[in-house]
């Protein structure tokens, strides 16, 4: 099984930005802990990490094109936003989980809308980096079958 693990805007800066929300572990970190739960679970694994929007999209298409069987996405604030991220995640016909490392619906306001989510299979909201090893027990589940 083939998934692609998309992070959005500013999750290069975890570690860095606003550590009590996010915690101080690195990007670094974090993505090693993705590719090592994905390898634990013999799932191969491209964990991608973007600030613009359109190059998002693109690697959206290409999962598409290159036979993924899931996608894993943190869009960042374009989750509330984004509707060419929601357009780009029905368009690759793919079963899309979208994780957040923090609890959006107990932040802001503007932060409790996604408007990329209901392109998803589901959303997990809250859980710090497990969020993405669950999205991938989700996904494996599921047997990878198109969306
Ligand atoms: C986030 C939540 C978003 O509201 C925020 O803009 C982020 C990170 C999360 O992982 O908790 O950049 O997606």
């Amino acid at each position: 099984m083939k998934i692609m693990v998309l992070n959005g805007p500013n999750l290069n800066m975890t570690g860095i930005r606003e550590v009590g929300v996010y915690g101080s572990e690195t990007y670094e970190q974090l993505k090693g802990y993705i590719e090592d739960q994905a390898a634990r679970r013999e799932i191969q694994v491209k964990v991608l990490q973007s600030n613009h929007e359109g190059q998002l999209i693109d690697w959206i298409h290409e999962a598409y094109f290159e036979g993924y069987d899931g996608l894993i996405i943190n869009p960042g604030a374009l989750t509330h936003y984004s509707y060419a991220l929601h357009d780009a995640i029905k368009a690759a016909l793919l079963p899309a989980v979208e994780v957040h490392l923090s609890n959006i619906h107990a932040r802001e306001e503007f932060r409790r809308r996604s408007v990329t989510a209901a392109a998803c299979l589901g959303q997990i909201s809250g859980l710090g980096k497990q969020g993405y090893a669950l999205a991938m027990d989700a996904l494996a589940a599921r047997d990878g079958g198109r969306a």
